[in-house]
């Protein structure tokens, strides 16, 4: 099938490359020159593992191409919308600026009988909005959100553990439904639940499971915060509750908190499109749920100032990590970044590493030291703080390995990632966040 994904960031990069490796024919089109010229080299612009070879894959078979030209959507059959939907400057809602300008440049090359595929994050109600003038060319607009999870995005896009696809009434929705079956050919034939709904249901299930997500996260920050009065552990609170299959053991890891391109600033369009329908108060716990996330990077900024006996003012930290979770070079609401730039502000010398973000994060935040070798940024701290949990953080650096390289004896474990009984043998004295 002939397909054009409109928008080639973390969403659309990877689904054209993904569409491609499973046998269609595809365009990727980017109004940004850079990211276009990158991808047509077969290079990703931004890390994600097997996106790279996927791209090469791809360009080499002749079935994925790049542009910036949007006139080389014509003649495809379906036409996904893969832009991004930021937090408005002034406000908590979803800017659809992205959203309306990729409709806008489409409609010329739209006939009788296509598919727009919304893949974007977006309030509940757009697709309405936007279908009056999608359908006057013929089109028909179905919403597809997309569930991957950056560092794990190609596999969650071939074999993603649902479709969703919210489409119009009548038969034109039947068979638009019918149409992205077969665009998701492999995935369908081996039973991935395929989910037809309207679109409110559809745009409602994106934002609902990432407010879900972010309210599990929050909620074991929260217990992390009784624990550190009671002084109890929260990894072993959430171990056992986890045991319970209701509950389930996955994102109760309690630390500095979610951030991100899609958690936080989904929570506050989620809040600020209920409030526009007047249910504000169905969904008001999101406030809580935002504000406990924020608070845990505050905490592990005090939990540092403790550790170095009251002040870390012209003390050496080494924090490890800058992308908002491992396998990822995305900074955008990064915590460990926001944790990095509030010890420097308080007078810290701040030294930062990172397997894959240090290029971004010195671009958003110039101010900062930034060291590429993960030994070279441990040496002379007098502080260590884990704030992304990359294997060769979390799983790689032992104490006796750190012991070489400092004569520091504090880290600060943002992620309660690593086992603070080893670290305590080897003489470190260790903080966990939620951890006696
Ligand atoms: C999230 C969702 O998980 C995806 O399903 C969704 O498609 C995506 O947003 C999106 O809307 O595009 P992602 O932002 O890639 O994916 O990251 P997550 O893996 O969800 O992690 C989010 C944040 O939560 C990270 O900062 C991570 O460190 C933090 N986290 C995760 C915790 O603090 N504790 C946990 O137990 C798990």
């Amino acid at each position: 099938m002939r397909l054009s994904v409109i928008g080639c960031g973390y969403l659309g990069a990877v689904h054209a490359a993904a569409m491609a490796s499973i046998g269609h024919d595809v365009v990727g089109i980017d109004v940004d020159p850079r990211k276009i010229e990158s991808l047509s080299r077969g290079e990703a612009p931004f890390y994600e593992p097997e996106l790279q070879e996927l791209l090469a894959a791809g360009i080499e078979s002749g079935r994925l191409r790049f542009t910036t030209d949007v006139a080389a959507a014509s003649g495809s059959s379906v036409h996904f919308i893969g832009v991004g939907t930021p937090q408005q400057k002034d406000g908590y809602a979803a800017d659809l600026t992205y959203v309306n300008a990729a409709v806008d440049a489409l409609l010329p090359y739209l006939r009788p009988g296509d598919i727009v595929a919304g893949k974007s994050t977006v309030p509940v109600g757009t697709a309405a909005e936007l279908a009056p003038r999608i359908e006057a060319t013929g089109a028909t607009l179905v919403w597809n959100p997309e569930f991957l999870r950056e560092g794990w995005a190609v596999q969650d896009t071939i074999d993603p553990d649902r479709l969703v696809v919210g489409v119009p009434g009548g038969d034109a929705g039947t068979e638009a439904a019918d149409l992205l079956r077969e665009v998701y050919h492999p995935a369908v034939a081996k039973g991935t639940p395929f989910i037809v709904t309207d679109w409110a249901t559809a745009e409602l299930v994106k934002v609902a499971a990432n407010a879900f997500l972010a309210t599990k996260i929050s909620f074991i920050n929260a217990m992390a915060e009784i624990a550190e009065v009671t002084g109890a552990d929260v990894t072993q609170l959430a171990d056992a509750i986890g045991h319970d299959v209701r509950i389930g053991r996955r994102f109760l890891g309690a630390g500095i908190g979610f951030g991100g391109g899609c958690l936080p600033k989904d929570i506050r369009a989620f809040s600020a499109r209920a409030e526009e329908l007047g249910r504000g108060e169905s969904v008001a716990f999101l406030r809580e749920v935002d504000a406990i996330n924020l608070r845990r990077r505050e905490r592990a900024v005090d939990l540092v100032i403790d550790a170095l006996g009251g002040s870390v003012f012209k003390k050496n930290v080494t924090v490890l990590g800058a992308a908002f979770k491992p396998y990822s070079d995305d900074i955008r609401d990064s915590p460990a970044l926001d944790v990095a730039v509030r010890l420097h502000g308080l007078g810290a010398w701040v030294t930062i590493t990172d397997p894959a973000a240090i290029e971004n994060a010195q671009r958003l935040h110039p101010q900062l030291n930034y060291v590429a070798d993960r030994d070279e940024a441990l040496r002379a701290a007098d502080a260590i703080v884990l704030v992304t949990e990359w294997d060769e953080y979390r799983r790689e650096l032992t104490p006796e390995h750190a012991s070489t390289l400092t004569t520091g004896r504090v880290v600060v474990d943002g992620r309660n990632g690593w086992d603070a009984a080893a670290w305590r043998a080897a003489g470190w004295s260790y903080y966990g966040m939620g951890r006696p």
